[in-house]
């Protein structure tokens, strides 16, 4: 049986995606589609907070990301980036595929980003290709301040290229007032769709600067003036320049429709009512969220499992005997010392969070793991 998803995504989707991706094939061309299309450009604008443009790529969150940070950036140039975690380090693999040169901002493990670290390292590097970093780690469930280095950013006029995959649609952003030139998410976290597509919203600056290297040579398909461009001259039949996934699109624009219904801010309260919930619970079990409470991220809480508990065998009990799926830790330092649980889905209820902890006690009770005193 398909397990319930409480896992840092792919989420459990609602009816009406379902629905979608259960339809005849469609075709990625022609005046219906390109309506379809269109207009989940602008619900994905809505979600962003954008007047720039967005293209929908086909291929997961790391490709919209590649996209972002080659289109910006020259081989050779040097870009600053914020890693406090392991998609951090992604960050870093991709500038390093370009041939970029890396200066790294980072934190304690499981501490977000100073905004100030930010501004000595354009001291040292004041006119880097790009800065770049993640909104929240999903390795760690730390958010990161980035309204506090966008304004720096914009401040000394270095472009910023925001990782929010994990983000949109969960947390607050509002990516033209923050100044955020490139903002990359994926369908499959918060935006309630199937994995597949890599949404990416580009800040006319953005273009700008990509106009200004025209010897840039980037690759073709995941360089983003490639797409402008079939949108600007093949926009009213076929405003892509691929044979995009035509299912997951209409699935995504039905997960677009049920956040915007629900509204945003309503969603963020829903899901930080649950995030409490969780918190709450787990710390009635003896145990204790990585974050506080005052940074917590809405749509996903990690753990620190109780000494002698194998955060493996913790997930394949969940797993095996209660038909729920969590995660482990991800990278060094914290990969065997605490879980994760997402959130992040549109399905997810108080009940699912009583579940979770529900397997959670029924587990250390099994392995005779003293729960906390009841306050
Ligand atoms: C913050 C963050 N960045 C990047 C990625 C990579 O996304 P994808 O697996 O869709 O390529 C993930 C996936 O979990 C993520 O959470």
């Amino acid at each position: 049986m398909t397990p319930k998803l409480m896992i840092p995504g792919p989420v459990s989707v609602d009816d009406d995606v379902l629905f979608e991706m259960g339809q005849q094939v469609r075709p990625h061309y022609g005046a219906e589609w390109t309506a379809v299309y269109n207009e989940t450009r602008d619900l994905l604008k809505q979600v962003f907070k954008t007047e720039g443009d967005v293209h929908i790529l086909s291929g997961s969150g790391s490709a919209a990301l590649d996209a972002a940070i080659g289109s910006l950036a020259t081989t050779g140039e040097t870009v600053v980036v914020g890693n406090n975690g392991y998609f951090g380090e992604r960050l870093e693999e991709i500038c390093e595929g370009y041939g970029l040169d890396i200066t790294r901002v980072s934190a304690p493990l499981g501490e977000p980003l100073d905004p100030e670290s930010f501004r000595q390292a354009f001291k040292v590097d004041p006119r880097p290709a790009l800065v770049a970093l993640v909104y929240l780690e999903t390795a760690t469930a730390v958010v990161n301040p980035v309204r506090e280095i966008a304004a720096i950013a914009n401040e000394l006029g270095i472009p910023i290229v925001l990782d929010a995959v994990s983000a949109l649609g969960g947390l607050p952003l509002d990516m033209d007032e923050w100044g955020i030139d490139i903002c990359a998410s994926a369908s499959q976290k918060c935006l309630g769709a199937p994995p597949g597509l890599g949404p990416i919203a580009v800040a006319a600056r953005a273009w700008k600067i990509m106009e200004s290297k025209a010897d840039r040579g980037h690759g073709w398909y995941l360089n983003l003036e490639t797409w402008r461009r079939f949108a600007d001259e093949w926009g009213p039949w076929h405003p892509h320049p691929v044979t995009v996934a035509t299912s997951n699109i209409y699935a995504l624009r039905a997960g677009l429709l049920k956040l915007l219904d629900e509204g945003i801010e309503q969603r963020i309260k829903r899901y930080t009512k649950l995030a409490l919930q969780l918190r709450k619970g787990v710390r009635a079990l003896g145990m204790e969220p990585l974050t506080p409470d005052d940074q917590l991220a809405p749509v996903l809480t990690a753990v620190y499992a109780p000494d002698g508990v194998a955060i493996g065998e913790l997930v394949g009990y969940l797993r095996e005997e209660h038909n729920l799926m969590i995660s482990g830790g991800l990278g060094g330092g914290l990969k065997d010392r605490v879980f994760r649980v997402g959130h992040m889905g549109p399905t997810v209820t108080e009940q699912d969070i009583d579940e979770v902890l529900g397997a959670l006690r029924a587990f250390l009770e099994l392995k005779h793991i003293p729960l906390a005193e009841p306050t």
